[in-house]
């Protein structure tokens, strides 16, 4: 079983590549650009990441961010990521970035993006990984600096596939964005936001995204189980909902595996991604061996977690083909 997990190919639709922010590279970043850090040493810094919640955890993964400043930067923090994707058969990413977590320091829109960019076409010459890019609005700052960055990335629109919606949820539904994105989705970019577990009015949340938002996919997504209509709406529609299994476990205590079993039950499409993987110490293939050592899956199930993120991205019929049939012949 963990060969099978370790081969077959995998595609992840839920990574924040701050979050892949590895303690040594804040280290080494920091040393560059001349940025005092409060730890004195790798380790410090894993031992200081003691979340039990998301705005606990949100705190240190924006403090860390300060060391990001040049296109290089975001270029090797990209990089890295896919190459411990590669580590682990990933083959397509839809990865998110957080241009506000850096404008509001006084880095360019274009500093950043041109760095993951340059990052993915490298990854997908030398690692063949396939890559698109999402990006996301902070939900703890104003719609109108949401719409400001939206217009921002128009003339980078050809990298980017989709927008997104993360940070803070407590007192920020997903209304607080619906002209954002519907002007987003006139632009021509797919639609995901975060619902993320456990937060206060989750399942109200979850309902804006179907109708006020009329979202492409959830990200996380675990509470809509809370509720028989909602669930059947999401299967009807076929959203491929991103479960991050050991995120979970950090902000509510629980792998969730049994809300996973159920959503396959019930035909939802779960995916299963590493969020944060940097800050949570598990990468996609950690994930999944976590889940078989919480609860029995079967290699079906497996493989069926897999197709679904493939089959729910957002590349072409002929792509998702291409990949599918990898992941179907996978023994
Ligand atoms: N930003 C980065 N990781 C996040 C998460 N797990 N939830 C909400 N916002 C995030
Ligand atoms: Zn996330």
């Amino acid at each position: 079983m963990e060969d099978f997990i370790r081969g077959i190919p995998k595609a992840e639709l839920h990574v924040h590549l701050e979050g892949t922010l590895e303690p040594e590279h804040i280290f080494a970043l920091a040393e560059r650009n001349n940025v005092a850090l409060a730890y004195k040493t790798p380790a410090q810094v894993i031992a200081a990441y003691d979340f039990h919640d998301l705005p606990s955890f949100l705190t240190i993964y924006y403090a860390a961010m300060s060391v990001l400043q040049t296109e290089q930067d975001f270029y090797e923090l990209a990089y890295h990521y896919f190459q411990r994707a590669h580590e682990d058969n990933i083959v397509y990413v839809e990865p998110f970035f957080d241009p506000q977590g850096h404008t509001t320091r006084g880095i360019a829109f274009e500093t950043i993006i041109k760095g993951i960019h340059r990052a993915q076409l490298d990854a997908e010459k030398n690692l063949g990984i396939e890559s698109n890019l999402i990006m996301c609005f902070l939900r703890d700052m104003s719609a109108e600096s949401a719409m400001a960055h939206l217009e921002m990335c128009l003339p980078f629109k050809d990298w980017i596939i989709g927008v997104g919606l993360d940070s803070d949820e407590k007192d920020n539904p997903p209304i607080k964005f619906t002209e954002v994105f519907a002007r987003a989705r006139n632009e021509g970019f797919k639609l995901t936001m975060h619902c993320d577990v456990n937060q206060t009015d989750i399942v109200d949340h979850i309902w804006q995204c179907l109708d006020d938002i009329q979202v492409d996919r959830i990200d996380h997504g675990i509470n809509a189980l809370e509720d028989e209509r909602l669930c059947a709406e999401i299967a009807k529609r076929g959203l491929g909902l991103t479960v991050c299994p050991v995120s979970n476990r950090f902000v509510v205590q629980s792998l969730t595996t049994k809300e996973i079993k159920s959503m396959l039950q019930r035909g939802m499409k779960a995916t299963i991604n590493s969020d944060d993987p940097g800050y949570f110490r598990a990468y996609l293939t950690d994930n999944f061996l976590a889940l078989i050592e919480e609860a029995e899956f079967s290699q079906d199930e497996i493989r069926q977690l897999n197709a679904n993120a493939f089959e729910t991205s957002w590349l072409s019929a002929a792509r998702k083909k291409h990949y599918l049939e990898q992941v179907n012949n996978f023994s």
